[in-house]
């Protein structure tokens, strides 16, 4: 766990879902654990500085705004939850409507996904407004809010508070400018957005796509060498921050002897001599079910690797009250069942092995170390976690990463073996080529890949970040933050 730095001011973050949802218990609440990509980005911060987190804690209800303000982690508590309440209107039409059924397919460049309902807009508009008067409330000297669902509140915020810091950190990909502009409210979610100081993404080509998105709607004044916009005489920080891993943890993990002796047991109840692993929440972008036909492209292709071979797809529920998310669960149960239909060889390796759950810190290290290849091929993903984390737990220098050109992790991530998930025939040569690696390769590419992944932890993010829309307040050049060894 990283201390506590007396240095750092005090953060309000804001994020539609927060570490916990609420359960009903008999007197009090039941907090239950949540998975993704930002709740494991901003969960360390908080654990480390102690504040608040405003969330949706998966409650609906009618005559409140607000839920229980709860320490967490239970028991030992380091940090404030204070849930936010939506009601069943805003559910269907902010959470499924405007978030999942529009910006998440749009922003992942899958615009025939998209239902574009005025109704989605009018309780987006309604969601924002109603988190920013609960953030106005908690009265912190920096403001951080997170992800698309929430892209209006910096700019309510500043209304409400033209002197607050305030800081804007975008999970997912940002689309191209004439993807994005198929948006009819396009303009409002950037001028919400522009109420920061900071808009932060994963990778330089979001950045890139996000100014010349703003540019379309707005006239400002752009410096792009110091990642620095000008609009209506205020600055805005606009800045590549890919969001880092807890790089200690994992490969404290990974040295642990109950989690390696976890590993081998997975290894041999598979009983395959060579292990392919994918990692994701059950999403249409993640490329789970063009996973699954590449493996059995890779088995029809080489067949003298039937029945040494197990792709083991662990699927975390996610969604589950969205009609598309199960949709996608029945296919990829149905693929699984076609291709182990096919291809099994009643001995050896099954050729794909399915769990459809979530598991811990400790178990996901567990798989980690059990695999010989990770499969990170989603269609489109704004960082992928999983593939850092895969790369930190592998202390002893095997394992091959197989990462998507269209994961914004590709970017950063330069010792992997890039394959396209739309070309089932490629994927199944880079699968075959990552099984037939020797090991000084794999060794020298994860050594490169570790570097990278330690450099850029999720300390480094979350100091940068804060660090950076600090800076605009005391005059301390971006440059000399971006420069100074954090
Ligand atoms: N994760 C988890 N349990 C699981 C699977 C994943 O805790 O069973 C975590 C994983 O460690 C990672 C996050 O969920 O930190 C997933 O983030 P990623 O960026 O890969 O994808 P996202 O879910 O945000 O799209
Ligand atoms: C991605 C998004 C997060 C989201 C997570 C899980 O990682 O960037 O904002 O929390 O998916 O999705 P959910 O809809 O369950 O919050």
């Amino acid at each position: 766990m990283y201390s506590y730095s007396k240095n750092t001011a005090q953060v309000v973050v804001v994020s539609n879902r927060g570490a916990y949802t609420f359960q009903e218990g008999h007197d009090q609440v039941i907090p239950r654990r949540t998975v993704g990509g930002l709740v494991a980005a901003v969960e360390p911060v908080l654990t480390a500085h102690g504040g608040t987190w405003i969330s949706w804690c998966g409650r609906l209800d009618h005559s409140k705004e607000q839920g229980v303000k709860l320490g967490i982690p239970p028991g030992e508590p380091r940090y404030q939850i204070q849930e936010v309440f939506l009601t069943p209107e805003e559910h269907d039409h902010y959470y499924h409507g405007f978030c999942n059924a529009i910006l998440w397919p749009l922003c992942h460049q899958l615009p025939e996904r998209c239902s574009f309902e005025k109704a989605y807009w009018e309780a987006y508009r309604r969601v924002n407004q109603k988190f920013a008067r609960i953030t106005l409330e908690a009265k912190k000297e920096i403001y951080w809010i997170h992800d698309f669902h929430l892209a209006l509140v910096p700019q309510l915020l500043r209304q409400q508070s033209p002197g607050a810091a305030i800081a804007f950190f975008w999970h997912i990909p940002f689309p191209p400018a004439d993807l994005f502009q198929i948006l009819p409210w396009g303009r409002q979610i950037i001028y919400g957005l522009l109420g920061s100081d900071l808009i932060a993404f994963h990778t330089s080509r979001y950045v890139e796509n996000f100014l010349d998105t703003m540019s379309c709607y707005y006239p400002a004044r752009i410096y792009p060498e110091q990642g620095l916009i000008r609009f209506r005489n205020r600055k805005i920080l606009v800045q590549a921050l890919p969001v880092g891993i807890n790089y200690h943890r994992f490969e404290q993990l990974a040295t642990d002897p109950a989690v390696r002796a976890r590993a081998a047991e997975i290894r041999k109840s598979l009983g395959a001599e060579k292990v392919l692993l994918g990692i994701d929440r059950m999403d249409y972008t993640k490329g789970i079910p063009e996973r699954i036909r590449a493996m059995a492209c890779f088995l029809e292709k080489y067949p003298e690797y039937r029945g040494r071979v197990t792709l083991l797809q662990i699927a975390v529920p996610s969604r589950n009250g969205i009609g598309e998310y199960g949709i996608l669960k029945q296919e990829v149960e149905r693929i699984v069942g076609e291709v182990n239909g096919r291809y099994d060889q009643m001995y050896g390796a099954v050729p794909v092995r399915y769990r459809y759950q979530s598991l811990d810190q400790a178990e996901l290290v567990a798989h980690y170390l059990a695999a010989d290849v990770l499969l990170v091929t989603a269609l489109r993903d704004g960082l992928n976690l999983v593939a850092k984390e895969f790369v930190a737990s592998r202390i002893d220098g095997k394992g091959v990463l197989i990462l998507s050109p269209f994961a914004g992790a590709a970017q950063e991530l330069h010792g992997a073996l890039l394959a396209n998930p739309f070309e089932p025939a490629h994927l199944a040569a880079k699968i075959k080529m990552a099984l037939e690696m020797s090991f000084q390769e794999q060794k020298s590419r994860l050594e490169s890949l570790r570097r990278t992944v330690k450099s850029r932890d999720v300390r480094w993010w979350w100091q940068t970040n804060l660090k950076l829309v600090k800076s605009l307040g005391s005059g301390i050049s971006p440059a000399a933050i971006n420069a100074a060894n954090l």
